[in-house]
């Protein structure tokens, strides 16, 4: 852990027009948190009222640290609030979910249509022996049917464990084997700029040491000719659905049962399974997803992220589906086919709300205004920002160039343990450009030194959150001992793993993590996965992986590599070995740098110090350098 240090803030702010507060859910945002403060269970209680629950909670919160359960022995589904509610409630008409292909395709499902799909779906898992408590993973293009499965799951119980489709397959086969999932669903290919990319040797070498799945689900986009993709486990996806029902009850669900599982990078050893359970995560994000975004009846809400990451999850399917939101999605890259892309669909369906990452603003600065200015951008009325620090220059961008100054940038500071926003600049309150904001009302965080106690404005520290919150992660799947580390680390608080500061008026800015975690545009990547990877290679002794700032992605990964005896450096082996990370973890996580060396820096202990290996790269000080080895 960092020591103190001081950073030097600017103090310019922008001030949105007086209407988004009066008109906004959250009102003003200092009344809200006053009354969250003054009774926690009283405040939380409110927002879960506004939810279904089959019978209701005795009790809204239990907290025996760092044990917390929320809403205990209220019963309910997810799924009910958000599909069933809205088409009972005359909303069965309304547009859930318009989804955009890379070739142009449209799909659009209404809240009836959509529920029918995922009770069907649901019946479908229900003929494979799938039941309550069973895992799927769900391992799939950004299609509708992604969506649909992670749903059906939820209807009947089953915890899905969603594997972005960007992972190669030795990191979708420790998830699957993690999880112990029975059924995989999956697509016969993904579409990417145009090609077309078969999921047929990934899948098949995932699951050879996976003995939990008794079967394969396969979605077929390929119409011309049918990839079988596993002879012996394969289903058609729509097979099993025409062959099922189309009334499926939902699964009567404990607030505390587990929803999902959700594997996130750890700074060591194996990615995390992060486990979040039916009432409180339901409860957080859709309590964020209403003020945050401050959701209303004829808002158009589009948010770029995948659902195999927690912001789909949580900001794509269950936050909006359970406001009777109308939802975008698009498998195309923003940049596709041309860079005006993103905007001509903001125009097109009239777009009221766009939640994406810095990654992505940055990349369309580069690119120019001529690009956004194509389109008539008018329909658009709050902006949100997530994934990593949105820098300074990144804001003022998004904030003059898409929301023609008058658009409240919200930039939502959370995590996939944290399931819901925590920190944001709510939309009626200034904005400093570079600081996320406030905690919201619900949530205590703060900037404090590794003994817990907050330090002063200016000074930086550890972001930390104190007191439960509803969709806090409430376990690391079979490893609880690493869940208690993230309450044991700085007493009496969780400790986030990133490094904040504050400004005067409280406002927080995040500066970037402080352990081994790399955010390469928007994703955390683990060194130690990575360093692995690298090393399951024949021709790598050992291998050592940096963050490298980037003015784009944010960060990007470079190794340094020391090779066995008997193989020499050459570009011929790096892109060997480029190639060797990407099937094995897949293209995110595949390094942009890659030095042959023949030493690594040690501590005596044999730790690498790749804090040293930074410094050194970006010219920097390595800072106390007393436990390096010779
Ligand atoms: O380092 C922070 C960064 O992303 C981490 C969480 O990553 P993940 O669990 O993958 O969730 C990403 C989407 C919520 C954090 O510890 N991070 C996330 N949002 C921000 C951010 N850093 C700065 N500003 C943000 N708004």
């Amino acid at each position: 852990m960092a020591d103190d240090f001081s950073v030097k803030l600017t103090e310019k702010y922008y001030t949105p027009d007086p209407s988004y507060r009066q008109n906004s859910w959250i009102g003003d945002y200092q009344e809200a948190y006053d009354e969250f403060r003054k009774d926690p269970e009283a405040f939380w209680d409110r927002v879960a009222r506004e939810l279904h629950w089959f019978s209701p909670y005795a009790k809204v919160r239990e907290w025996k640290y760092p044990y917390a359960r929320w809403f205990v022995d209220g019963k309910t589904n997810i799924t009910f609030n958000c599909l069933d509610r809205h088409v009972q409630n005359g909303l069965r008409n309304k547009v859930a979910l318009i989804w955009k292909g890379e070739d142009d395709t449209e799909r659009i499902y209404t809240y009836r249509q959509l529920l029918r799909e995922v009770m069907r779906v649901a019946n479908g898992l229900k003929t494979l022996g799938v039941e309550k408590g069973d895992r799927v993973c769900i391992y799939m293009p950004m299609v509708p049917e992604q969506i649909i499965s992670m749903l059906a799951c939820a209807r009947i119980g089953a915890v899905h464990s969603v594997v972005f489709g960007g992972f190669g397959a030795a990191a979708l086969n420790s998830r699957i084997t993690g999880a112990e999932a029975k059924v995989v669903i999956t697509a016969d290919v993904t579409f990417r700029r145009g090609k077309s990319i078969p999921l047929k040797h990934i899948i098949e070498e995932a699951i050879i040491n996976a003995p939990s799945v008794e079967h394969v689900v396969v979605l077929r986009r390929e119409k011309t000719q049918p990839v079988e993709i596993h002879k012996e486990m394969e289903i058609d996806f729509y097979d099993l659905v025409h062959a099922a029902g189309t009334e499926c009850e939902p699964e009567v669900m404990d607030a505390e049962d587990p929803l999902f599982i959700l594997y996130t990078s750890g700074s060591t050893g194996t990615p995390k399974g992060i486990v979040h359970t039916c009432g409180g995560y339901m409860v957080g994000t859709y309590y964020t997803t209403k003020t945050v975004f401050d959701i209303k009846d004829n808002d158009v809400y589009w948010c770029t992220a995948d659902p195999g990451w927690i912001t789909g999850h949580s900001y794509v399917v269950y936050g909006p589906l359970s406001l009777g939101a109308t939802i975008v999605i698009t498998e195309s890259p923003p940049d596709y086919p041309d860079p005006g892309a993103y905007w001509r669909m903001v125009e097109e369906f009239g777009v009221t709300i766009l939640y994406t990452a810095p990654t992505a603003i940055r990349m369309f600065m580069k690119l120019g205004e001529q690009w956004p200015d194509k389109s008539n951008l008018s329909s658009l009325r709050i902006l949100g920002s997530v994934g990593e620090p949105l820098n300074p220059e990144a804001f003022e961008w998004y904030y003059r160039v898409i929301g023609k100054n008058r658009c409240p940038v919200v930039d939502t500071w959370w995590q996939t343990e944290t399931g819901m926003h925590m920190v944001t600049t709510m939309i009626g309150e200034r904005m400093y450009p570079g600081f996320a904001g406030k905690s919201i009302p619900g949530v205590v965080a703060d900037v404090v030194d590794k003994n817990g106690t907050p330090v002063a404005p200016g000074t930086g520290g550890f972001l930390a959150i104190r007191d439960p919150w509803p969709s806090m992660m409430r376990t690391v799947y079979k490893d609880d001992e690493r869940y208690r580390k993230y309450w044991n680390t700085i007493p009496n608080w969780y400790a986030v793993g990133d490094l904040a500061v504050k400004n005067k008026e409280g406002y927080i800015m995040v500066l970037g993590r402080s352990d081994d975690l790399i955010v390469v545009a928007g994703h955390n990547i683990g060194t130690a996965e990575v360093e692995s990877a690298l090393v399951s290679h024949k021709a790598v002794a050992e291998a050592a992986v940096i963050g490298k700032p980037d003015e784009v992605k944010g960060n990007i990964i470079k190794a340094f590599v020391i090779l066995r005896v008997g193989h020499t450096a050459s570009d011929k082996l790096k892109n060997e070995l480029l190639y060797h990370v990407r099937i094995t973890l897949g293209p995110i996580a595949m390094p942009a740098e890659i030095d042959f060396v023949a030493t690594l820096p040690k501590t005596r202990s044999g730790k690498i110090m790749r804090r040293v290996l930074k410094a050194k790269e970006m010219g920097m000080d390595p800072g106390d350098i007393s436990t390096l080895d010779d």
